[in-house]
């Protein structure tokens, strides 16, 4: 009777072949919409041009600067670019919640101090240099360096940059503090920097993808189908901005109770609906909820309450790649549990693997019917058979997670037999990628001048 319940419970998670190809037939005809050549306000993927026309050839070269904001972490990077290939350098910095969530005046200038001290350390002071700077959120680019913030997600929302170009907010708060050791050429999403990072390595790479505190994916469309963008010859990288896939309701049935008060405690209810299935900010709110549930009909913890559960967050991405590394024995798990002071019993801790399981490899699935979608529409505009493509992916949420890839990898050869996609993982994030873009820039400058 108590796995009946557990399965009750958990039912509503698990997706058939059926339901996967309708998330990526789903996927397709929003992609198609947000192609289109009005900007269409009931499109739930945005589809932003990003001014990035081809990836790396190889010659490339210069010293550049990178910023990477977004993710987990906030960097500065210093990136050399030879014939002999890329070195780097980088340091972390902190930004504080009360700065993601304060002025945009007070973010910017803080960024400003961090490249600062960079350069010092460095000894970059004296220098001028060229800026390519990953911005980990949805832009309406018009060039490579002039981009509108068109909303803030995941935890940020510093007020007064919505609607403003990034890269003037960037340039003013130098100019505020006298800073003239930076020039910033290129402002890039992280999807695209990941692309740019690994298509250096190899040429096939022409799609990006981010699972980590969010989800995104980027990759090479024709021209003639940019609906937004003058002119038809050629490729420019697209933006899909695919974590608000499902804002318009086109996903709701797929969205358990679990999901749907996961989004109402979120900063941004309702929005980034697609985002808040898959990726690390999110799953382990999820994990938690149906834990809550499960304590309520008494299938855990022999039906004791558990004060501790009402902890916000308290799921990382990290306990639930702990939770599913093969071997871990039940004792270990128990371990891990009790850590985060659950008074777990040896079937609570199978139980809560199970929940575990189920939610990521939900996460992997939708991802892989997302990724479905971008494969089979590139064979199509190519008029290929077969496709063969490298997708160049980051985040910690892919990385750290020990099923999340094979899941992923598995699903999309279901759901896209005539695709050969390889997953190269990015080694050193997407700042490399980003500094890549900024000396296609430089070089297109300065053979116009
Ligand atoms: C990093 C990129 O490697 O991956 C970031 O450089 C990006 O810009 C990140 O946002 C995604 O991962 P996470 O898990 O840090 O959000
Ligand atoms: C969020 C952002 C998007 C970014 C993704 C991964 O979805 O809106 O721009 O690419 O997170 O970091």
């Amino acid at each position: 009777a108590q796995r009946r319940e557990v399965e009750e419970v958990l039912g509503p998670l698990r997706l058939t072949h059926a339901d996967l190809e309708k998330v990526q037939a789903l996927m397709r005809e929003e992609m198609e919409r947000g192609l289109g050549k009005e900007t269409n306000p009931t499109a739930s993927v945005r589809m932003l041009p990003t001014y990035v026309c081809r990836t790396p050839d190889g010659t490339e070269r210069g010293d550049f600067l990178a910023l990477d904001l977004g993710g987990t972490n906030f960097r500065v990077l210093v990136v050399r670019v030879t014939e002999d290939g890329i070195s780097m350098a980088s340091e972390i910095y902190v930004i504080p919640a009360s700065i993601m969530q304060g002025t945009g005046e007070a973010l910017f200038d803080h960024i400003i101090d961090c490249v600062i001290d960079f350069q010092m350390k460095q000894n970059l002071v004296t220098q001028m240099l060229p800026l390519g700077f990953t911005f980990s959120f949805p832009c309406e680019q018009v060039g490579l360096d002039k981009a509108l913030l068109l909303t803030w997600t995941k935890g940020f929302s510093a007020s007064g940059c919505v609607g403003q170009d990034v890269v003037q907010l960037l340039r003013e708060a130098a100019k505020r503090k006298q800073h003239l050791g930076m020039q910033v050429v290129a402002l890039v999403n992280d999807t695209v920097g990941t692309m740019m990072a690994c298509g250096y390595d190899d040429p096939k790479c022409e799609i990006g993808l981010i699972v980590g505190t969010g989800t995104n994916a980027c990759y090479m469309e024709e021209m003639r189908n940019v609906g937004l963008v003058e002119g038809d010859q050629g490729r420019m990288c697209i933006n899909m901005e695919w974590g608000a896939f499902g804002d318009n309701g086109c996903l709701d049935h797929l969205f358990t109770d679990f999901d749907k008060v996961v989004d109402e405690t979120t900063i941004n209810p309702g929005k980034q609906r697609f985002e808040k299935l898959i990726s690390g900010m999110y799953l382990g709110e999820i994990v938690r909820q149906i834990l809550l549930v499960m304590v309520d009909k008494q299938l855990l913890f022999q039906g004791r309450p558990c004060p501790k559960l009402q902890t916000r967050n308290i799921f990382q991405t990290k306990f639930l790649s702990t939770i599913e590394l093969n071997g871990l024995a039940l004792r270990q798990i128990r371990a891990i549990l009790n850590e985060l002071e659950l008074d777990a019993s040896f079937e609570d801790s199978v139980l809560m693997r199970e929940v575990c399981q189920a939610v990521a490899l939900r996460a992997a699935q939708l991802c892989a019917a997302g990724l479905a979608a971008v494969v089979e529409k590139m064979r199509e505009n190519r008029g290929l058979e077969e496709l063969s493509v490298t997708v160049g992916v980051d985040g910690t949420l892919y990385k750290l997670h020990p099923r999340f890839s094979d899941n992923l990898q598995k699903t999309l050869k279901e759901l896209a037999p005539n695709c050969n996609v390889t997953f190269m993982l990015s080694e050193d994030g997407s700042g490399k990628g980003a500094a890549l873009v900024a000396a296609v820039a430089n070089t297109t400058a300065n053979a116009m001048e």
